[in-house]
């Protein structure tokens, strides 16, 4: 489909649409970063991962979104990447100035906030590679580390589609369309920036 006639998809094709070239770009770097090579670059990875559900933890409590979202709420996972980076020893300093990172975030409006919920809850269909990996190359489990990483009980791809359901459900205008994909890109772009600083940049975390 051309970008002429993107304003006839869903809101969830169009927000994949607009940014897939920016995920796989993403995804490559990660792994090229090799986060499971070791469990001080592991480490870095939960820190990055700790600043996105940082940004977003206040986006899963918002009423308006939450009314907008069924089950919004319950797809919050900042327990769980805090439970693993508790497991990992990153101290309490660290985990700190992530959520100052993270909480520096405030998408300008509803849309946005769409755009970015869009972005963190893709996230976790990559998961399932991730946890693989995670499982495979550091025995790292549902109990241990990679807590944040485990799909829904439900299965990963039914939760998706529920939530893309929900997405697409919503009567957007096109201006509140291209608000979204805008918070769909700052996500990435903040992800991206995290993981600059985090992975490449090996800031020093702590390792279990
Ligand atoms: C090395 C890291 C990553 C890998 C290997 C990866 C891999 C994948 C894969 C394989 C899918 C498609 C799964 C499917 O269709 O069944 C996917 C979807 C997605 N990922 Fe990632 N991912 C990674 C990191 C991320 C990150 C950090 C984000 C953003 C925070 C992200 C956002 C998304 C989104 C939004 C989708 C859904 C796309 C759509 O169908 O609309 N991914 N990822």
């Amino acid at each position: 489909m051309t970008t002429a006639d993107s304003s006839a998809l869903p809101l969830s094709s169009y927000l994949k649409e607009q940014t897939t070239s920016t995920h796989e770009s993403l995804d490559q770097r990660i792994m090229a970063l090799a986060p499971f090579s070791s469990r001080e670059r592991f480490a870095c990875f939960l820190r990055m991962q700790l600043r996105l559900h940082h940004a977003t933890a206040p986006l899963y409590q918002n009423p308006k979104l939450q009314a907008l979202l069924p089950d919004l709420a319950e797809r919050n996972r900042l327990d769980a990447i805090q439970l693993d980076c508790a497991d990992f020893d990153i101290s309490q300093a660290q985990q700190q100035a992530d959520a100052e990172v993270g909480n520096g975030v405030q998408p300008g409006s509803t849309a946005e906030a769409l755009g970015w919920l869009y972005t963190h809850e893709g996230s976790t269909l990559g998961a399932a590679f991730l946890l693989k990996h995670a499982r495979e190359q550091l025995g790292l489990s549902e109990t241990f580390g990679a807590r944040h990483l485990v799909g829904h009980t439900d299965g990963r791809g039914l939760h998706w589609r529920q939530f893309k359901a929900a997405l697409d459900a919503l009567p957007l205008s096109v201006e509140e369309r291209a608000e979204a994909v805008k918070g769909a890109r700052d996500a990435f772009a903040f992800v991206r920036a995290s993981v600059e600083e985090l992975l490449a940049g090996q800031q020093p975390a702590a390792a279990v």
